[in-house]
């Protein structure tokens, strides 16, 4: 496949199965969870893309999946930040280290992803020396490191203190700070505002918004929080058990869901204003990943589902340039859906 003009990474037909333990001695075939089940997507030089969808859909997996912090079980990354087109499943680990200050990642949890016993000097340090940007010790190692600190909003004199002297918003700086000192190209940033305060979301928000402007990034950013994604992506993808339902331009997904779950999803989201349409109700929950529906995944809580969804998958298909939708009806006017998404 060609590379695109702008295109910084393209994933195809990713798959990550986990093996699951036979639930009796004489099953026949291994059990396997579908965490991701054939996302194809290309995530565009200097965007930010947003992965949303319900816990366990599968949106952890692909980040992780994409870094090569885990082996998918198929399917290929094709990573265009050295110029030629990297293969990044095909590589060993030792062709990957000179990769990895490119591709970096930043948690929800700043608590468990930072080592409790260095300075926060020390963490940010770590992987300048590590790829040998400068020398541990040095003028230029401490410069550098101050400056990186001053650009994420944290204070000089906070160069020796550790970790837990530090309210959670100053700790996701910190994390930030580390993953931005390696000069990478992209960010995985994964539920990485999920666990402060709106306030301070709202702080760290800007900063990743404003260091995407001044270094050039490309992110990924994972959230379940439908508004946080609105604000700051560029496009986002719909996740529902391990596949991509939706995909388009983020006004246009949001103004114009063609996906039934996105439509639920969105509608779910908390306004100020009276609500326009009513709150969509999805009946049950999630089904196993391990067991997923025949058909579309969606149908047994799908309020458009008719004989053919049970039956035959309903493939990604374009509604409108650059915006796809796997769903059999994905050309029904909002209008009807919403219709008849409350008769139900
Ligand atoms: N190492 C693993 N072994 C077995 N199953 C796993 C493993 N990692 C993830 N899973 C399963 O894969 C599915 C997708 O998990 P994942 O963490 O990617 O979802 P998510 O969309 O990030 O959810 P959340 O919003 O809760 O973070 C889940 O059913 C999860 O239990
Ligand atoms: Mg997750």
């Amino acid at each position: 496949m060609g590379k695109n003009t702008n295109v910084l990474l393209s994933v195809t037909d990713l798959k990550k199965y986990f093996p699951m333990r036979k639930k009796h001695l004489f099953q026949r075939e291994r059990p396997f969870l579908r965490a991701n089940d054939g996302i194809t997507l290309d995530i565009l030089q200097g965007e930010t893309f947003g992965l949303v969808g319900e816990s366990g859909s599968g949106k952890s997996t692909f980040g992780r999946n994409i870094l090569q912090l885990q082996k998918p079980t198929e399917g290929k990354v094709l990573y265009y930040g050295t110029g030629e087109g990297v293969e990044l499943t095909a590589l060993k680990s030792a062709q990957l280290r000179p990769l990895r200050k490119d591709l970096q990642i930043i948690f929800q949890d700043p608590y468990s992803s930072l080592d409790p016993r260095m300075t926060v000097g020390q963490i940010i340090e770590e992987g300048i020396a590590t790829h040998r940007f400068f020398r541990r010790g040095s003028v230029e190692m401490r410069n550098y490191v101050l400056r990186i600190m001053g650009d994420c909003g944290l204070r000089e004199d906070m160069l020796h203190r550790y970790p837990h002297q530090f309210s959670g918003g100053q700790r996701q700086r910190i994390s930030i700070a580390r993953a931005l000192a390696v000069k990478p190209k992209f960010i995985v940033c994964d539920e990485c505002v999920s666990a402060l305060d709106v306030s301070i979301q709202a702080q760290i928000l800007n900063l990743l918004s404003d260091l995407k402007e001044k270094e050039g990034l490309t992110y990924l950013f994972i959230s379940h929080d439908l508004s946080v994604v609105r604000y700051l992506s560029d496009r986002i993808g719909v996740m529902y058990l391990g596949k991509i339902v939706e995909q388009g331009k983020a006004d246009e997904v949001f103004d114009n869901p063609c996906h039934p779950y996105t439509l639920a999803l969105i509608s779910a989201i908390p306004t100020v204003e009276e609500k326009q349409g009513e709150q969509i109700l999805l009946h049950g929950g999630m089904p196993s990943p391990i067991a997923p529906p025949a058909g579309c995944p969606f149908h047994t809580r799908c309020f458009m589902a008719q004989e053919i969804c049970k039956r035959i998958p309903a493939p990604l298909v374009e509604v409108k340039s650059g915006h796809m939708a796997a769903c059999h009806f994905a050309k029904i006017p909002l209008r009807e859906k919403q219709v008849r998404a409350m008769k139900k």
